[in-house]
């Protein structure tokens, strides 16, 4: 990325694209020229059994591209202003599905002649949640499928203070389903289940469930949730019970943490992000956390915590504000891409 830390004024200019297909999902989504976030057109992979593989998600995204940018431009709220700059996902990602939107978007800048803006996606993430929730210096939860991170922005990056050490929460909830023949998303479903057993049992005791509290110091691992949930399976335990009990130890882990991360980094409001996010009893428990603490914690919209092309144009214009753009020699994917290896050019109050 050429490195100019000027503001220019092409916000005032037009429209930035933003291409998302880092993994199961490939969505196309736009913010207009005052950097309003706008609509995401989407198509994600759902495999009737197994998990998701990479090349047969990269496939699906490259059947599905064309359809979608037609949809895009021909649908219910179509691109108004002219197209400034295209963004995409440059990593974290399956690399197959990171190179069909990089590939994409290259051909998109070449035909449209306006500048290529590779992003992170964690960090797009985390913008999205800034700008909806109007919060401007937040501990960020990312709990996604692949991704689990505590952030916080200091020193002019996003800073991870803590994460899991084995696999991604939702991952693990997705793992979990799949194996209890739930096809993908797991999450969604596991809420429910949840929810079935917290109103029908309302004085359950977790205790019956024990399952183990997955914080290491600042950091989580979530396997051996996976493992015992099964054991108690295998002991006749009801399924709703123990997607119960995971939720409440998952959850509380990763709030614990966030915590922590908020009492050491000094800030007072928690932002949630990622697909997990969406989950109801993890907001309200983030909503309890906060409170208690005397701040806040803000979560945006479901369509904006799971991957959408959206959040990708708004960072992409964050970037192009300062004069940041990525010459096509430079948009090879970068599939171990890291939260904070993308240094931040806008300020803090800037959200
Ligand atoms: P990343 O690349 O950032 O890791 P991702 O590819 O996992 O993202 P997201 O769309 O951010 O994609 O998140 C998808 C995950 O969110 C899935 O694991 C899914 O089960 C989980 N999820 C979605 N809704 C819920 C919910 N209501 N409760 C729990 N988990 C949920
Ligand atoms: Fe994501």
């Amino acid at each position: 990325m050429s490195m100019a830390f000027r503001p220019t004024n092409v916000m005032e200019q037009g429209a930035v694209l933003g291409i998302e297909s880092t993994a199961h999902t490939f969505s196309i989504g736009w913010v207009d020229q005052k950097g309003v976030p706008r609509r995401s057109v989407s198509s994600a992979v759902r495999p009737l059994e197994g998990g998701i593989h990479p090349r047969e998600a990269a496939d699906h995204h490259a059947s599905v591209a064309g359809k979608l940018l037609e949809e895009l431009h021909e649908g219910s709220e179509p691109i108004d202003e002219p197209i400034v700059a295209i963004a995409f996902s440059q990593g974290p990602g399956m690399a197959p599905c990171l190179r069909v939107g990089a590939m994409v978007s290259r051909a998109l800048s070449s035909e449209l002649g306006v500048p290529l803006i590779g992003v992170n996606h964690c960090v797009a993430h985390i913008e999205i949640g800034r700008r909806l929730c109007n919060v401007q210096d937040p501990v960020l939860l990312y709990v996604s499928g692949g991704n689990t991170q505590v952030i916080a922005r200091l020193s002019g990056r996003y800073r991870v203070l803590g994460e899991t050490l084995d696999i991604g929460i939702g991952n693990m909830l997705d793992k979990f389903a799949r194996n209890q023949g739930i096809p993908f998303p797991g999450g969604p479903k596991i809420e429910t289940l949840a929810d079935a057993w917290t109103s029908n049992n309302p004085e359950a005791d977790i205790s019956d469930f024990e399952l183990p509290y997955p914080v290491h110091g600042m950091d989580l691992a979530f396997s051996g949730i996976m493992t015992s949930a099964e054991r108690l399976l295998s002991m006749g335990r009801p399924l709703e019970g123990v997607a119960w009990s995971i939720q409440e130890h998952a959850f509380a882990a990763c709030i614990e943490v966030a915590e922590r991360a908020m009492a050491h980094a000094g800030k007072a409001n928690l932002l949630l992000g990622g697909g997990v996010a969406c989950n109801a009893r993890l907001r309200e428990m983030a909503d309890q956390m906060a409170l208690e603490r005397g701040g806040t914690a803000h979560a945006p919209p479901k369509q904006y915590c799971v991957d959408n092309g959206t959040m990708i144009a708004l960072l992409g214009q964050r970037h192009l504000e300062y004069g940041e753009t990525t010459p096509i020699l430079s948009s090879a994917i970068i599939q171990e891409l890291r939260t904070d290896e993308t240094p931040l050019p806008w300020p803090i109050e800037a959200v």
